[in-house]
């Protein structure tokens, strides 16, 4: 593949992105850079073949022969959205926010969870106006995914548009709806200029979407719609289960929006086609009285009695999990561990 020319466009330790000119035309070539290149080259690779054809996901380029070790992608033809002056006038943050409903409800479709959705990561194309999505680096297929506590350099995803689940510090799975706040938080920043909770410390911005109610885009910038600030903010309910559950209900509730209609009642049509778990624990009440018992016996230096039983695999630590993280117990007092059934010996 000979190219007439090659621009780097955007270089970190991580990755170098370039437009290569060809005869047939423009392409983008993503090199991930690192000891694990190959790898993360096959999973993006595998994400983008299974996006392939949804409408505002970037495709790999046809025609054009995959290279070992890089990514060759379509040229979108335009800027990433965090090169824009923000705020957005409101007639194009609205017409992009359908856009953008539209291509994260087809992703979704497809089983993608993206876990990376920021202004960064869509690129509007120049001669069209359409936003597509790019960047499925830290994209999974798994519609949940239990997160870890990390460390808020290590947390995946970026962190001014980070759901509270994942910060891993709520004991929540993480789920598409992670990616339905990812979009508030950059909706937000398109209307307002800056995302909820600004972008200066990292510390302080898990705090807020964990624990921050942000200003109504609406009151921070007063040209933003009523219905739209609305909508916003209930993209950035912190709980999963008050938040948006499906993209597809919020292009619902955008539409007559764009039409002009000045009140909506966000959510309305939102179901799910398929089940997602509750995000709150149901019918374990009793387990979670039992453990705040154990744990206040703890704190008193007294070994309390483990009052927990029940069968392998039907979720014994998940009180657990949540008790903690609900009731900020600190890290050092809780641990985590497994025990596994003795099978029976022969004779005995
Ligand atoms: N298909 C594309 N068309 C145009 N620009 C792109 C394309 N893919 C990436 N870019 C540009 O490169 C930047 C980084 O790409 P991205 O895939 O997000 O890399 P990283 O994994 O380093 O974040 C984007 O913000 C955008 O400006
Ligand atoms: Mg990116």
């Amino acid at each position: 593949m000979a190219a007439a020319s090659q621009v780097v466009l955007h270089a970190t330790d991580q990755t170098r992105i370039s437009r290569l000119v060809l005869p047939s035309g423009c392409v983008i070539r993503k090199e991930p850079l690192g000891p694990d290149a190959q790898r993360r080259v096959r999973h993006e690779v595998e994400i983008l073949e299974r996006l392939a054809g949804v409408e505002g996901v970037v495709h790999l380029a046809a025609g054009a022969a995959q290279r070992a070790g890089s990514i060759l992608l379509a040229d979108v033809g335009g800027t990433a959205l965090s090169r824009r002056e923000t705020p957005l006038e409101p007639v194009e943050l609205i017409d992009l926010a359908v856009s953008l409903a539209h291509a994260v409800a087809g992703m979704h479709h497809r089983g993608v969870v993206h876990r990376d959705l920021c202004p960064a990561n869509i690129v509007v194309s120049e001669d069209s106006g359409a936003p597509y999505l790019i960047d499925f680096a830290l994209a999974t297929t798994f519609s949940v995914v239990q997160p870890e506590f990390a460390h808020h350099g290590a947390a995946v995803g970026t962190v001014p548009y980070l759901a509270p689940e994942q910060t891993g510090r709520t004991g929540r799975p993480v789920d598409q709806r992670a990616d339905l706040y990812a979009l508030g938080a950059s909706l937000y920043e398109l209307a307002t200029g800056a995302p909820p909770f600004g972008t200066e410390d990292p510390i302080r911005m898990i705090h807020d979407h964990l624990a921050r109610v942000p200003d109504p885009p609406g009151a921070v910038e007063p040209s933003v719609p009523p219905a739209l600030s609305e909508i916003i903010m209930h993209l950035l309910e912190k709980e999963p289960d008050d938040r948006y559950q499906t993209a597809e209900g919020l292009a619902h509730d955008l539409a007559p929006v764009r039409r002009g209609v000045v009140a909506v009642r966000p959510g309305e049509h939102d179901l799910p086609t398929q089940p997602l778990a509750p995000s709150r624990l149901c019918g374990r009440d009793r387990d979670i009285d039992q453990l705040d018992a154990a744990f206040a016996e703890a704190v008193t230096g007294r070994i309390p009695r483990g009052p927990r039983r029940g069968r392998a695999g039907c979720g014994q630590d998940i009180p657990g999990q949540r008790a903690a993280a609900d009731r900020g117990w600190r890290r050092r007092l809780v641990r985590r561990g497994q025990v596994r059934p003795v099978p029976p010996r022969p004779g005995v």
